[in-house]
């Protein structure tokens, strides 16, 4: 019998606290009346050479500022407690996808960061919302997005 714990495989590095508020207030100064954009966003980690799905995650605790919806459907992602299974590389994934819809000039979809979604027990949680309603998507990869983008978008 082993006395050693083994860490979960699901375990993914978390941004600092410290860090996270900090990106939350860069997010909420390059706001306009409020909103932030996919571009405005694209921007910012630029500048600040900052990962852009970190910079989405200070969106996701921010206070006074929010995404502007520019399409009809969201991909929207926990980027709280889920940053720890995995929600960070399923923005980061959400965000290429969505880039390459946008550059074939195809129909595409937001990304919107939350805190949380209430189903932490499914982390990491993502939940699709368009007028036909909200599917979640439990226990999400980039691999199960790439999957559901493409099944909404081909
Ligand atoms: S912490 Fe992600 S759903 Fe609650």
């Amino acid at each position: 019998m082993s006395f050693f714990t083994k860490k979960s495989v699901n375990e993914h590095k978390t941004i600092d606290l410290n860090k996270l508020m900090r990106l939350a207030g860069e997010v909420e100064e390059s706001a306009t009346d409020g909103l932030v954009s996919a571009e405005s966003m694209e921007e910012l980690s630029a500048d600040l050479g900052v990962p852009q799905e970190q910079l989405y995650a200070g969106l996701g605790m921010a206070g006074s500022a929010s995404m502007k919806l520019e399409h009809d459907v969201a991909f929207v992602v926990c980027t709280g407690g889920c940053q720890g299974s995995g929600a960070l590389a399923c923005v980061s994934e959400l965000l290429n996808l969505r880039d390459d819809l946008v550059d074939e000039g195809s129909a595409a979809f937001d990304v919107i960061p939350a805190h949380c979604l209430n189903r932490c027990q499914s982390a990491p949680v993502v939940e699709v919302r368009s007028d036909d309603g909200t599917a979640v998507l439990a226990k999400a990869t980039p691999e199960s997005l790439t999957e559901a983008v493409g099944e909404l978008f081909d």
